[in-house]
């Protein structure tokens, strides 16, 4: 008798959903309340926030929530109806492409409604069942899904590993050669766990030798790196080497949705046969024109940005003279390394948030190998310095009682 998929999830509910009971609420889907920025409410009491990607500080900036609110007043919520192809677009959208352009020096741009669909999607057109893909092992999910629609062979590289890159290039050149199709490496501007950028430059550089197309998901990058907030294209002088390039609005830009960028005939391509755009309702309006006011800001205001990397290198310079470990990161994401089990990690995070009132994410195995536990810090235009002081005082204290076993258990924390 076959089984039943029903049974088959009760049995075995995935490496996180395995623990949602204890977990739900509190590790996972907790709910921080009130507006957002660096103290926010969470289970009753203001605590210090380190987990969102509101680089910026774009999420409650007063005049990005006048545009908003008065988007949403205008237009609705619902406007345009239909996919931007058949009924669902308008000026707002084209201008936005535009503007998006000109920002990450590209000839045109396609906004998509989501940035994970929208990657899954692009590669998903790009490529055909004679092409080959090469990719970095850690690869944000939604590359790995797009990568995992592909028809034709996939050759994956050692995480920023320019010599396994090489290698896997050549393999892939002789396959293509083999079956009449081409090349497309993917790779991101800065890997969102461990706050590294990736080897963008190095491998542009490559195309010297091997004929190939780049994608770049610059996820982290856009608004945060580059002389202009151009993203890390920018940051490494190699911008012209990227053929197509994926923004989110979901970090700096603090709002929902993505674009990718790159030649005109390109775009127009994508536009007429990307899936995920095609067969799905467009971006609406208020969304738009609130990510057009975003971008102004972003571009009229570059002390957001210098106010970032103020925040970030206290924080990031203060954890290391403090003696914690941070690893490669030369982004603003900032990770905290530390050795401890699941339930010890649970048991540290609620002493954390209930006695310091300090709130940051933390990552646990699968996402990194077992036995280390990540707290990953993402620092803002908003917080102060003040904040990373108290932080860094929270940190030793804390790790001083990991250190001294006073977080070791069997179970993870009940809450
Ligand atoms: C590297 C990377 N790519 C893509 C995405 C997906 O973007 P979005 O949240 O806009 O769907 C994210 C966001 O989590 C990301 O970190």
């Amino acid at each position: 008798m076959s089984a039943d998929i029903f049974e088959k999830i009760q049995a075995n509910r995935g490496p996180i959903g395995q623990h949602a009971k204890e977990s739900h609420g509190y590790f996972t889907f907790p709910k921080l309340e009130g507006p957002i920025g660096p103290h926010m409410i969470f289970r009753g009491k203001t605590r210090l926030n380190w987990s969102l990607n509101n680089y910026l500080g774009l999420a409650d900036h007063p005049e990005v929530r006048k545009v908003d609110g008065e988007a949403a007043a205008e237009f609705g919520l619902g406007s345009p109806m239909g996919a931007r192809m058949m009924s669902g677009n308008s000026d707002y959208h084209e201008q936005l492409e535009r503007e998006l352009s000109a920002f990450v020096n590209k000839e045109s741009t396609i906004l998509c409604n989501f940035g994970y669909q929208a990657v899954v999607s692009a590669i998903d057109c790009l490529v055909d069942r004679h092409d080959v893909i090469v990719y970095d092992a850690e690869s944000h999910a939604c590359i790995l899904d797009g990568v995992r629609l592909h028809m034709g062979k996939r050759f994956v590289f050692k995480h920023n590993d320019l010599e396994d890159c090489e290698k896997q290039l050549q393999r892939a050149t002789k396959l293509a050669a083999e079956t009449g199709g081409a090349i497309l490496v993917i790779t991101e501007g800065v890997f969102g766990m461990r706050g590294d950028q990736g080897i963008i430059k190095e491998i542009v550089d490559l195309k010297q030798k091997y004929n190939f197309r780049l994608f770049v998901d610059d996820a982290h990058g856009i608004g945060t790196l580059g002389a202009t907030g151009g993203g890390t294209g920018e940051e490494q002088g190699c911008q012209d080497g990227i053929d197509i390039y994926f923004g989110t609005f979901a970090k700096s830009f603090a709002l929902i949705g993505g674009f990718i960028s790159s030649d005109e005939q390109v775009v127009e391509y994508l536009r007429y046969n990307m899936r995920s755009q095609i067969f799905a309702k467009a971006m609406p309006l208020p969304l738009v024109i609130g990510a057009l006011k975003r971008l102004e800001l972003m571009r009229n205001h570059p002390e957001y940005k210098a106010k970032l990397w103020e925040i970030t290198e206290a924080l990031q310079k203060g954890l290391t003279d403090a003696g914690f470990e941070i690893g490669p990161t030369n982004s603003c994401v900032t990770p905290v390394y530390l050795n401890g089990s699941i339930p010890e990690s649970t048991n540290l995070i609620y002493d954390l948030r209930e006695n310091y009132n300090v709130f940051c994410s933390m990552v646990v195995y699968p996402v990194v190998p077992k036995g280390m536990i990540i707290l990953r810090l993402i620092p803002t235009a908003t917080h102060t310095l003040e904040d990373v002081r108290y932080t860094i005082e929270c940190f030793s204290k804390i790790v001083g009682k990991l250190k001294a076993g006073e977080y070791v258990s069997e179970k993870i924390a009940v809450v």
